[in-house]
């Protein structure tokens, strides 16, 4: 019987991940426990790395925004920088064992006071979660593995309250998207890459009902730091931590895709919120 697609995604993150390595490592060099930004080679699977989320987070108020769905949470440091800040995060992702992993990094990892996190295995075009139950709903490189976004987006406006918002961190395709070269860190083949344009991402949005706040290209800042990024990769061979953990030796050829997807237009990189 063939596997599902959602079944063959999971596999494509989790099939080279070492994550028992990965924690034996972590033990070893950070007997007090890891900080947020050590994880981050690890743990900040996007362009951009730990600012980016920073600056995502900074989109939401932890006076209006407390409970916050991070959807395709991956290995979770999106979820401990806003726990840190006092969001309540839950995490949903289709690819178990990086659930397993995440819950894992934040048991060690150094926090001061925390709000509370939970892991959910499932999947974003069906969310286990009852209607009007978030404050907030994130999208950080995630949307663009997912086959059908119109119903991921109606299922955001589902979870969210009234006045709720949706913010996102994107790849979308390029003017050169016929030019995208694979592998990349979010599919090996064309099957698992779902990149929208910017009018397409735009009009689901308006479609499912959210209002737009705020739309940014970040593509020359995700240019310059994937650009920089190389450069420490080759520098560090022996870094404690780094994406080869979770990709292992396929990462070499999709950061260099990666790099030439943004240099020839064939990725952008996005920020938006919007609102119910
Ligand atoms: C490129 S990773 C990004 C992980 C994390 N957001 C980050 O920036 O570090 C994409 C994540 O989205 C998850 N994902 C993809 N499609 C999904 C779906 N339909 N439902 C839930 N999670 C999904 C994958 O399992 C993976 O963990």
């Amino acid at each position: 019987m063939a596997m599902p697609t959602s079944h063959l995604l999971a596999e494509h993150y989790q099939r080279s991940l070492r994550a028992d390595e990965v924690l034996a490592r972590i033990y070893s060099h950070y007997p007090d426990g890891p900080k947020l930004h050590q994880l981050a080679p690890l743990d900040q699977l996007h362009i951009g790395g730990i600012s980016a989320s920073a600056r995502l987070l900074n989109l939401l108020d932890v006076a209006e925004h407390s409970l916050v769905l991070d959807i395709g949470s991956g290995l979770g440091g999106l979820m401990r920088q806003g726990s840190a800040l006092g969001f309540h995060m839950v995490g949903l992702d289709i690819t178990h064992r990086f659930n397993i992993l995440n819950k894992a990094l934040s048991e060690i990892a150094v926090h001061q006071n925390g709000a509370a996190q939970r892991w959910v295995t499932g999947n974003a075009g069906a969310l286990p979660f009852a209607a009007n139950s978030f404050d907030a709903v994130l999208f950080q490189h995630s949307l663009m593995n997912m086959p059908d976004p119109a119903q991921v987006i109606a299922e955001c406006h589902r979870v969210l309250r009234p006045g709720g918002k949706l913010v996102m961190h994107e790849v979308i395709s390029g003017g050169q998207s016929a030019n995208l070269r694979f592998p990349v860190p979010w599919a090996d083949t064309p099957e698992h890459s779902h990149l929208l344009d910017i009018a397409m991402l735009l009009q689901l949005l308006k479609e499912g009902g959210l209002q737009l706040l705020h739309c940014e290209d970040w593509t020359s800042t995700a240019l310059e730091w994937r650009q920089r990024q190389g450069q420490k990769e080759q520098a560090t061979a022996k870094a404690v931590l780094s994406p080869q953990w979770v990709f292992g030796e396929r990462f070499v050829e999709m950061s260099n895709n990666l790099l030439e997807n943004l240099s020839n237009d064939a990725i952008n990189v996005v920020e938006i919120s919007a609102c119910c």
